[in-house]
């Protein structure tokens, strides 16, 4: 929104007793301030707006609360793109996405607002934290992680409130707030096992995500998306999985490695990377820190030598791994939750939203085609 309309909004939802608009456009603010570095402006907005007393607690003041500390985690966002190995398709929406935020102006001077809620869905290790960091690191903006295990509390009511209190802090600032393992907030409705709690939180955190303005970079990241509420996915205008990596992928990463590490010499191991398809990028990970770390005990020089032992030692410590046909091992929390995903589509019929489409031959593929993305 151009700054003539904040003013414009300021003043009609003062005249008129608007609360909600004004509160609305209070925020939208505070948060052009600081995105343009303003902070002692936009300090004093959110202070004076604190300061203020009237006899009953206006909803400005309950939006401009501080969550305590322990409901969200700013971390100091350090992970590059270039860190990461990326399917085309994700690495093209993650770019676009950085493009629409830091343009934001321009689309919004033709009354269009940049994409900014997105959901990644993958086996564990393979970058849905990295890559939501990386976005924060890119558009130099804050980090906040949800910690949700303190946000979910069995006194009624309160995690729904706790919710609450998480978005009303995010909306004051661009930042991006990323919600691990989405799913044990936004289970499905239906789930008769479950209470009528779960059913208030779940509500709750949909209104949330509505109103979200589009300057906060909600980012949802989940292993079971077969356990998310339809409502949930249509909120999301990216929606993207991160694989396993393939072949290429695998040899990529550890080009990279090797940039970090010039005397990480391993290019007759290369040949045998098929042998670790199936594993996630978080194994290869720890993979090289035991060939690195036996380099470096055994006073090894041939770090070639050191990695083709290594990695035979590993593939027998990890019988499923190497499968890598469809580049998911047989054993993965995934594989199940696909399965799993395959027979309630079943039950339910066909529909459109990416949890029911995700169990086609080509997606099984882990290659850059596999990266499924969808684009509202
Ligand atoms: N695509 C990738 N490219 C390069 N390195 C990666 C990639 N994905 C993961 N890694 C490495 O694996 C580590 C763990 O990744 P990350 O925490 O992002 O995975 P995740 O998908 O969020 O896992 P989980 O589902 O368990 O939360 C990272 O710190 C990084 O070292
Ligand atoms: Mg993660």
């Amino acid at each position: 929104m151009a700054r003539s309309d904040l003013l414009l909004n300021l003043v009609k939802s003062g005249l008129n007793g608007e609360r909600e608009l004004f509160t609305k456009t209070v925020e939208a603010v505070i948060a052009e301030e600081r995105a343009k570095s303003h902070h002692v402006l936009a300090d004093s907005l959110t202070k004076a707006t604190l300061q203020h007393k009237p006899v009953r607690e206006t909803s400005v003041q309950v939006l401009l609360k501080v969550p305590s500390a322990e409901l969200l985690l700013e971390k100091q966002p350090d992970v590059e793109l270039s860190d990461l190995v990326l399917p085309t398709a994700v690495q093209t929406l993650a770019s676009q996405l950085i493009e629409e935020q830091q343009r934001a102006d321009l689309l919004r001077s033709y009354n269009l607002e940049p994409r900014s809620r997105v959901i990644l869905t993958g086996p564990p290790g393979n970058g849905k934290t990295s890559l939501a960091e990386a976005i924060a690191t890119t558009l130099c903006v804050p980090f906040y992680v949800v910690r949700y295990e303190k946000v979910v509390n069995s006194y009624l009511g309160e995690t729904a409130k706790r919710i609450q209190e998480v978005f009303q802090y995010a909306r004051l600032r661009q930042c991006v707030l990323f919600f691990d393992e989405f799913d044990a907030l936004a289970k499905e409705r239906e789930d008769r096992q479950e209470s009528g709690e779960i059913k208030r939180v779940l509500n709750s955190l949909l209104l949330e995500v509505d109103r979200l303005p589009s300057y906060v970079i909600l980012i949802a990241a989940t292993n079971h998306p077969e356990l998310l509420d339809r409502a949930v996915w249509r909120r999301f205008q990216i929606r993207t999985t991160l694989p396993l990596p393939n072949r290429d992928q695998i040899a990529r990463w550890f080009d990279l490695l090797a940039k970090r590490y010039p005397q990480l010499n391993i290019s007759k191991a290369k040949r045998s990377f098929s042998s670790l398809m199936g594993s996630s990028y978080s194994e290869l990970h720890d993979l090289a820190q035991d060939v690195m770390r036996r380099c470096v005990l055994d006073g090894e020089v041939n770090s070639d030598r050191v990695f083709q032992k290594e990695m035979k030692l590993w593939i027998l410590n990890h019988p499923k791994k190497g499968i890598g046909k469809n580049g998911h091992a047989a054993d993965s929390n995934f594989s199940k939750a696909r399965n799993s995903r395959t027979s309630k589509e079943g039950r339910r019929g066909a529909g459109s939203s990416p949890a029911k489409r995700g169990t086609t031959r080509r997606e099984n593929r882990t290659s850059d085609s596999a990266a499924r993305a969808s684009v509202r």
